[in-house]
């Protein structure tokens, strides 16, 4: 790699660059659709609204966001369906979700999992999402690996008061 020849962008221009056309706030409607339509037909607005702890108003303005782009269905305050394309897409974003979530678990994450899940699933590239997965993977596969991984940071802990080399 010629470090030289790194491009620099500040937190937007690298979140302009990599946008596929949803914002982070259509992801997480997108998701929660997903997980409460699971086994039905329709989710409510209210009960979208009431899981994503949101005024019923601001819902709506996202759905009618997320029909114009095909991915739901939707009359104002009425049902709202996923479309197949919606689906597919809820779909990959729940599995991006739950494998941050097994991730940081098994960096062995205590607090604050879903906060830091919900913030960094939408700033992820899709290598390191990846990456991740095959870490995951072998790391599940191979728990004697992950048994000795954690003896020995819990070691280094010990004897730095818990905070890794170099960081405050
Ligand atoms: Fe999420």
């Amino acid at each position: 790699m010629n470090r030289g020849k790194e491009q620099f962008r500040t937190f937007r221009g690298y979140s302009l660059s990599e946008a596929d056309g949803l914002t982070p706030g259509m992801e997480d409607y997108l998701e929660m659709l997903y997980r409460l339509s699971s086994g039905k037909t329709y989710v409510r607005l209210v009960d979208l609204a009431a899981r994503l702890s949101v005024q019923p108003p601001s819902a709506s303005r996202m759905m009618q966001r997320l029909s114009e782009q095909g991915l739901v269905q939707y009359e104002r305050y009425g049902m709202i369906h996923l479309t197949e394309a919606g689906k597919k897409l809820g779909a990959s974003l729940l599995e991006r979700h739950h494998l941050l979530e097994q991730f940081l678990k098994l960096l062995g994450v205590k607090q604050n999992i879903l906060k830091d899940t919900e913030r960094i699933e939408h700033i992820i590239s899709k290598e390191l999402v990846h990456k991740i997965k095959w870490f995951v993977l072998y790391a599940t596969q191979h728990p004697e690996w992950l048994d000795t991984f954690e003896k020995w940071v819990s070691t280094q802990q010990t004897a730095s008061a818990g905070k890794a080399p170099g960081l405050e």
